[in-house]
């Protein structure tokens, strides 16, 4: 086996899912802001956002995952080597979400651990650098844990309140992967200083310039997959699923229409009925289907793409071993990644373990009132010295029950 083979076999072994146990309907919220649901059901393409109440947080949905990952996936903690968190949404401006992690998950003290932040692309980079981490042979055998984690929060009558949501995505990235291979020669990245959504130290709330960060997204999208594939226009075709960072479900819609437009040579209109005709085709085929979980969900920023993952696999396994997809990453700021993976024979043998349907089905929903009650008091908690999660109907997980002399406790109920 020479090295480009033993590289093409690295990719992700392990999925899971976690996030808030509330939600809130799409419809109520546009009811009680006096908009048109329509705008945020079809202009949008959102159904529900998960909303946190004070007691979950970025560290505590990363830990649920993290372990939904190692014991679905059958994988023994000590064999974990690299732990990376990508988040934008930390609970400290110095310690890293992921140190908390590395405890709660019991992970060997030779684990190298560390945070990544870039606005929803901290996974992505994660991602990358655990893979060239097995490349290298610095691994030593070991894999790494990447969990994606992030409560997107926009604060109450913005036009980024119906963009939010909240929840963690792990990944484990191996050798021999028995999910998904990610070919390391047809990979693309791009980096340009804007100011389309930041998040100043004093607030925490995040600034956005919406439209303009969209622009953004799409040039970035341009971009990468020149740099992955080249300036060729048959790419789509030869795919079987194109995944995108959603921040919101119709913005996957507007980064396909970018793909095909680069193929097609041309702007693609509604005016033109054949070329949309064939957009609408091409959207239906190769991304539609895997937006439900996010419709769902929300943005859970830097999980997002992995979320449309989650969903492909739990759907499509079977049927799409062996195909080729692309995943596009972009966090604003900006960075971008654009990748082709290959899904693995035998994929669907671990569909029960990466469906959250079921933790999904069991979420309540909450009025506008008990949203905007949350939200009020997260405000205050990073500051209470007790929180009760029971307060906010939460038992048996694990909770950020306050902050005694300036630590954070975490308490499993
Ligand atoms: C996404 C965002 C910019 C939308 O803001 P907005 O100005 O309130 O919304 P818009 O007026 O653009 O409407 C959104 C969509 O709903 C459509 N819409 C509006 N009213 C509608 C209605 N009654 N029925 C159906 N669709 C409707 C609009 O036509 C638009 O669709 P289009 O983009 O395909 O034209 C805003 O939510 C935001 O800033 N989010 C945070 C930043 C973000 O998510 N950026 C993404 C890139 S990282």
């Amino acid at each position: 086996m020479n090295g480009n083979q033993a590289l093409k076999l690295t990719g992700i072994d392990a999925l899971a899912f976690a996030g808030p146990a509330g939600f809130l309907d799409m419809t109520d919220l546009a009811r009680a802001r006096g908009v048109d649901p329509s705008k945020y059901l079809n202009g949008l393409g959102q159904r529900r956002m998960a909303i946190a109440t004070p007691c979950e947080d970025t560290v505590t949905m990363a830990a649920d995952a993290g372990a939904r990952a190692l014991e679905g996936f059958d994988i023994d903690p000590a064999d974990i080597g690299t732990l990376i968190v990508g988040t934008e949404t930390g609970v400290d401006h110095s310690k890293p979400v992921a140190v908390y992690v590395h405890e709660l998950l019991g992970l060997d003290q030779h684990c190298r651990t560390f945070e990544t932040k870039h606005a929803c692309y901290g996974a992505m980079a994660g991602l990358t650098a655990s893979m060239d981490w097995i490349a290298s042979g610095r691994s030593r055998g070991r894999k790494a844990l990447v969990i994606a984690s992030d409560i997107a929060r926009y604060g109450l009558n913005t036009p980024g309140e119906p963009t939010q949501g909240a929840g963690a995505v792990a990944m484990v990235v191996a050798d021999q992967p028995r999910l998904l291979s990610i070919d390391p020669v047809r990979i693309g990245d791009y980096t340009r200083q804007v100011m389309d959504f930041w998040r100043p130290l004093y607030s925490k709330y995040a600034f956005a310039d919406g439209h303009y960060s969209i622009q953004c997204y799409l040039d970035a999208l341009v971009s990468a997959r020149i740099d992955a594939v080249g300036e060729r226009d048959d790419v789509l075709e030869s795919l079987s699923a194109c995944l995108y960072h959603v921040p919101f479900v119709k913005m996957a819609f507007k980064a396909h229409k970018r793909q095909l437009e680069m193929e097609f040579g041309g702007e693609l209109s509604r005016d033109h009925t054949e070329s949309w005709q064939l957009l609408s085709q091409s959207f239906e085929r190769l991304v539609a289907p895997w937006l439900s979980l996010n419709a769902d969900i929300g943005n859970i920023y830097t999980g997002s793409l992995f979320l449309t993952l989650i969903d492909l696999l739990r759907q499509s396994a079977d049927s799409l071993a062996g195909r080729e997809i692309s995943l596009f990453s972009y966090g604003s700021g900006c960075g971008a990644t654009y990748c082709i993976g290959n899904i693995v024979d035998g994929a669907d043998r671990w569909r029960g373990a990466l469906d959250p349907v079921a933790q999904l089905d069991a979420r309540r929903r909450l009025s506008i009132e008990e949203y905007e009650a949350l939200l009020a008091d997260t405000e205050l908690a990073d500051r209470l010295e007790r929180l009760e999660p029971s307060s906010y109907g939460l038992e048996g997980g694990l909770y950020y029950t306050g902050t005694r002399d300036h630590c954070r406790q975490y308490t499993r109920i």
